[in-house]
């Protein structure tokens, strides 16, 4: 009994063992089932039209300027082709499994000898976890033109959100063209998707102006002794208006309705004026100083130029409409002066005594001229240190003396001289050519050297009389150019002051496109809002690249904040420089001329709105309570001690003034 007992328990064990082995057995081939197997998809499925790029647009099994990809000689049929700085973030699910490619420069840019020494990326994949902390998975180093392609191959492991970003490796963007090829994603889970930046529709930030005057522009104006004086006082608020000025240095006179002074002072000296502007509902006042020296450009040029809206489609009659609507439309009344010509206005020197002449599409340079002085405005033109523009035309080489007495004679009062057929050339050496006649010329003009930073010009270019000088090649109407331009003057501010500025190029905001068609800025309004912001801080030239007729009335307010553009006007001159840098913020601050602090709190992230935050003691400024204003919303925001904090929206910034209390 015992032993059947004891059988019987024998083959109980092995039954319960058979069906657990079984079970089991069971459990993992359906678990194995269950796991399916992993997928592929190429980043070239993904679609480019959610990368974005610093220069042109972002292309699926192309380079970015449509060629096959190529890195050292090898072609790949599959992947996208970028140019830095870019990023593309794509949404996975934690259950990704790796990410693959091959990527370097392409070789497209070794067409020129420039491109081929200049182009230099890195490349970087980095991703967010489900607590939302950022990990670096892969950096390439610095890759240049020529270099075979370096080899990516990751875990996803745990990844949420993939960024796959080029940078310029610390040399600005020029020919950094970057090719991801045969990018791919393994995954198991959910199909990997891009994810689209953060874009608000357009809204409205500063209040309508105040119905009462409000005088507004530069306190300060600079003019040598005897050239043609010209200066409308600008001021906001109903019409009609009536203007008045008080200890108005002999030699000058003012148009009481307009509220243009014109004339010419002899005497050297500081002249303090009083400005009065008066209508129904009240009366403004306000002092400006006018400097009578050598110095001119006291505070940073405001205006327009044709370039980043016509480029070579300009026409007398395009810079007529600009002028009128600067007027029409009220930006005078904030300071907007100058009204610029840009590249392809030059025809062919008259042959007899080379004397440059316009082409067919400016049938009179000087009456273009007296046009746009009749409405208060001033007004500039464009030539090359080259033989050649940039777009072909005739420059100014051998003929620097020449052409600068002709504008002079023409009534131009600003000339923004390029750098294109100039290999080879010493800028200092040419610029200085330029210079040396434009302190003799009969009237004051504004020298804009647009050598593109080669050289750096901050260190040279007020020597040789520059007024302002370009510190990087073209900018255009991305997130990546403009940013990178903008946040990349870091460390240059000690070379602004007032008659002498860093030029971050000219602004991308309302309708852009290099001419003939027109389309809106590509940048988000929040991207304007910093890139105006910033521009301000950064003490730079503010030259509107739209057609001031067409602007809507988004960019019309984004122009006309009296408040924001005083930060700009500021007759310190001094520049702001970077206070706080974080991996996706970064706080900029300059000192105002009344001991007050303009600071800009910028979110870098393209995706999530973040709190970014300063210290009192970071700005210089001592212990103690400080006034806070919203510069934009134009509001008090309180009074606040030792740190100020916002919310800021994706590529946005919240643009403040401290007082102290
Ligand atoms: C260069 C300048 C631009 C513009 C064009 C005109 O690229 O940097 O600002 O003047 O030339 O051709």
């Amino acid at each position: 009994m015992s032993q059947h007992c004891y059988s019987g328990s024998h083959e109980r064990i092995f039954t319960v063992i058979f069906f657990s082995v079984c079970s089991l057995f069971l459990l993992l081939l359906s678990f194995g089932c269950s796991q399916k197997p992993a997928s592929l998809i190429y980043l070239d499925e993904i679609g480019a039209q959610h990368i974005s790029a610093g220069w042109s647009e972002p292309k699926a099994n192309k380079s970015v300027d449509g060629n096959p990809l190529t890195i050292a000689g090898q072609v790949f049929e599959r992947g996208l082709g970028t140019h830095a700085e870019s990023n593309c973030r794509i949404r996975l699910d934690g259950k990704a499994l790796r990410f693959q490619a091959l990527v370097g420069v392409d070789d497209e840019v070794t067409k020129t000898q420039r491109g081929a020494k200049r182009a230099s990326v890195e490349f970087i994949v980095s991703g967010k976890d489900k607590n939302n902390i950022k990990k670096t998975l892969w950096k390439s180093g610095v890759m240049k033109a020529g270099e075979p392609a370096r080899q990516v191959d990751v875990s996803l492991k745990g990844i949420i959100y993939l960024d796959l970003t080029v940078d310029d490796a610390g040399d600005g963007i020029g020919y950094d063209h970057a090719d991801w090829c045969q990018a791919r994603i393994e995954y198991r889970g959910l199909k990997p998707e891009p994810v689209k930046p953060y874009a608000a529709g357009p809204y409205i930030l500063t209040p309508p102006p105040a119905p009462e005057p409000g005088i507004n522009g530069p306190k300060v104006f600079g003019v040598r002794p005897g050239s043609p004086f010209l200066f409308t006082i600008p001021a906001s608020g109903e019409r009609p208006m009536t203007f008045a000025a008080e200890r108005l240095p002999s030699g000058l006179k003012l148009d009481s309705s307009s509220g243009l002074i014109t004339g010419f002072i002899d005497r050297p000296g500081t002249y303090s004026v009083k400005l009065i502007a008066t209508n129904a509902l009240g009366r403004a006042e306000r002092d400006l100083r006018i400097e009578v020296g050598d110095k001119i450009c006291l505070t940073p040029p405001m205006g327009w130029n044709s370039w980043n809206c016509w480029a070579c489609s300009v026409t007398d009659e395009n810079v007529r409409q600009s002028a009128r609507a600067m007027v029409e439309k009220g930006l005078i009344n904030y300071g907007w002066t100058y009204i610029n010509i840009d590249d392809c206005w030059h025809g062919k020197r008259d042959p007899k005594t080379g004397q440059i002449r316009s082409n067919e599409k400016f049938p009179d340079m000087k009456a273009l001229a007296d046009y746009v002085h009749s409405l208060g405005l001033k007004i500039g033109l464009y030539t090359d240190c080259g033989p050649k523009t940039c777009a072909g035309y005739e420059g100014s080489e051998g003929h620097e003396e020449q052409d600068i007495m002709t504008y002079a004679k023409w009534g131009y009062d600003y000339v923004k001289i390029d750098w294109c057929y100039c290999e080879g050339k010493d800028p200092r050496v040419a610029y200085r050519k330029f210079g040396e006649t434009i302190k003799k010329a009969p009237r004051d003009i504004v020298f804009s050297i647009c050598n593109w930073g080669l050289e750096k010009p901050w260190e040279w270019g007020e020597s040789v009389g520059g007024n302002l000088w370009r510190t990087t090649g073209d900018i255009t109407d991305t997130w990546a150019s403009m940013a990178g331009i903008g946040f990349g003057q870091a460390g240059l501010a000690r070379y602004a002051g007032p008659g002498h500025w860093n030029d971050p190029d000219m602004l991308v905001v309302g309708k852009v496109g290099w001419g003939p068609e027109l389309r809106p800025t590509r940048l988000t309004p929040d991207e304007q809002y910093t890139h105006i912001s910033l521009w301000c801080l950064l003490a730079a030239p503010l030259l509107i690249g739209c057609p001031i007729e067409q602007l809507d009335d988004f960019t019309l307010n984004l122009l006309t904040n009296a408040e924001v553009l005083e930060i700009d006007q500021d007759p310190l001159g001094r520049q702001a420089e970077k206070v706080v840098e974080g991996d996706d913020y970064q706080v900029w601050a300059r000192e105002l001329e009344d001991g007050s602090r303009a600071v800009g709190l910028f979110n870098l992230d393209a995706y999530e709105h973040r709190k970014v935050a300063v210290d009192f003691a970071s700005l210089g400024l001592e212990a103690g309570s400080y006034r806070v204003r919203d510069l934009w919303r134009q509001q008090d925001l309180g009074v606040f001690s030792g740190r100020f904090e916002a919310e800021v929206p994706p590529h946005g910034v919240v643009l403040v003034r401290l007082w102290k209390k």
